[in-house]
C-alpha cells in the first residue's frame, strides 16, 4: 500500500488514499504530516476504526485536548476522555449525548480566545444525516494572498480580539455572562496575520466574526475592517466543502483555516467523534514584506 493525494481544489484541502489509520507506520505518518502541512486539511475515507485507534491515531500529532467543559457540561465519548462527541442524539434521560445540535456553525477556527489555541483538530464521522451537515473550509494562506497590498500592509499592524463568550453553535460558554458588545466581551488579542509556526507560511488568524473586535479602533470602524477582511477570507475560490461519508476522518490546521458546518434535518442524526491536539504555540506576528 503507498500513499497517493489528490488536491481537493488549488487553495485547500487533499485526499489521500493508501493509508489505514488503524495502523499507520510511523513512515506513513511523515509522508501524510507532509501533505497537511501543504494543504492543511486532509481527507481520508473508509477508515475502519474504533475509539482507541483513533486516540493513537489523533496522540501521533501530539497530545491531545480534553472536549470543553461547556455549559451543557463535558462531551466524552463513553471511556475516552480525550475524545468529543459532536452530535444531535439525545440519551434516555433527554440529555444530548454530544455538542452542537442539529444547526448551522459559523466560519470559526476552534477556540481561539486562548492564548495557546489547538493546533489541530480531526472529525470521524460515526453516523451521518441523509442531507445536510456538510462541513466547509476555508484556507486563511490563499485568503491573505489573495488580498490587495494596501489592505495586507494595514492588517500587518493589528491585533483582533477573539471572543471567548459563545461557542460555534452559538451557545454560551461555561462561566462567562452573555453579552454582544465586542468591545467589552472577554477574549483574547492576536495578531491578524501570522506564522505557521511550523513552516512559516504568512496566513491570517481570524478566530469567529461574532464580538470580533480590532483593539484602538471605533466600534463602527472595526466592524468595517472586520467585514472587509470577513469577505476575502470566505470568498468561494479559498474555500473547500467536505460531504460526509461513514467512516471519513477529517484532518485540519486551526492556525491556517476556518471551518464552518450546514445545519441539518432535526429528525435525523449526525454523529462525530472528535480529537483535538492541545496548543503548542503562540499565535506569533508574521514579518512585515519586505517591498520595494
Ligand atoms: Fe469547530
Amino acid at each position: 500500500m503507498s500513499i497517493a493525494y489528490t488536491p481537493i481544489t488549488p487553495a485547500i484541502g487533499a485526499r489521500v488514499e493508501g493509508v489505514s489509520l488503524s495502523n499507520i507506520t510511523a513512515g506513513d505518518f511523515e509522508r501524510l504530516y507532509a501533505i497537511w502541512q501543504r494543504h492543511h486539511v486532509i481527507v481520508l475515507r473508509n477508515q475502519e476504526l474504533t475509539n482507541p485507534q483513533f486516540e493513537r491515531f489523533s496522540a501521533m500529532l501530539g497530545e491531545l485536548d480534553p472536549p470543553p467543559n461547556q455549559g451543557a457540561g463535558r462531551k466524552s465519548v463513553p471511556g475516552h476522555p480525550n475524545l468529543y462527541v459532536v452530535s444531535n442524539r439525545k440519551d434516555g434521560t433527554g440529555e444530548p449525548i454530544g455538542a452542537l445540535g442539529d444547526g448551522e456553525a459559523q466560519w470559526h477556527t476552534d477556540m481561539s480566545y486562548l492564548a495557546r489555541p489547538p493546533f489541530a483538530s480531526m472529525l470521524w464521522s460515526i453516523e451521518l444525516p441523509d442531507a445536510g451537515g456538510d462541513t466547509c473550509f476555508a484556507s486563511m494562506p490563499a485568503a491573505l494572498r489573495s488580498m490587495p497590498q494596501q489592505l495586507v500592509e494595514r492588517i500587518e499592524r493589528i491585533m483582533i480580539k477573539h471572543d471567548g463568550t459563545y461557542d460555534s453553535g452559538g451557545n454560551v460558554r461555561k462561566g462567562v455572562t452573555p453579552t454582544d458588545d465586542p468591545m467589552h466581551s472577554p477574549g483574547t488579542p492576536h495578531p491578524v496575520v501570522i506564522e505557521q509556526p511550523e513552516t512559516r507560511e504568512r496566513t491570517l488568524y481570524l478566530g469567529r466574526r461574532r464580538n470580533a473586535y480590532i483593539p484602538g479602533l471605533s466600534l463602527q470602524d472595526s466592524e468595517a475592517l472586520l467585514d472587509e477582511i470577513w469577505g476575502y477570507a470566505t470568498a468561494p475560490q479559498v474555500t473547500m466543502r467536505h460531504q460526509w461519508r461513514l467512516g471519513d476522518v477529517v484532518l485540519w490546521n486551526n492556525f491556517t483555516t476556518m471551518h464552518r458546518r450546514d445545519a441539518f434535518p432535526a429528525d435525523q442524526f449526525r454523529t462525530l467523534h472528535r480529537s483535538q491536539i492541545k496548543g503548542k504555540y503562540v499565535p506569533t506576528a508574521a514579518a512585515q514584506e519586505e517591498r520595494a
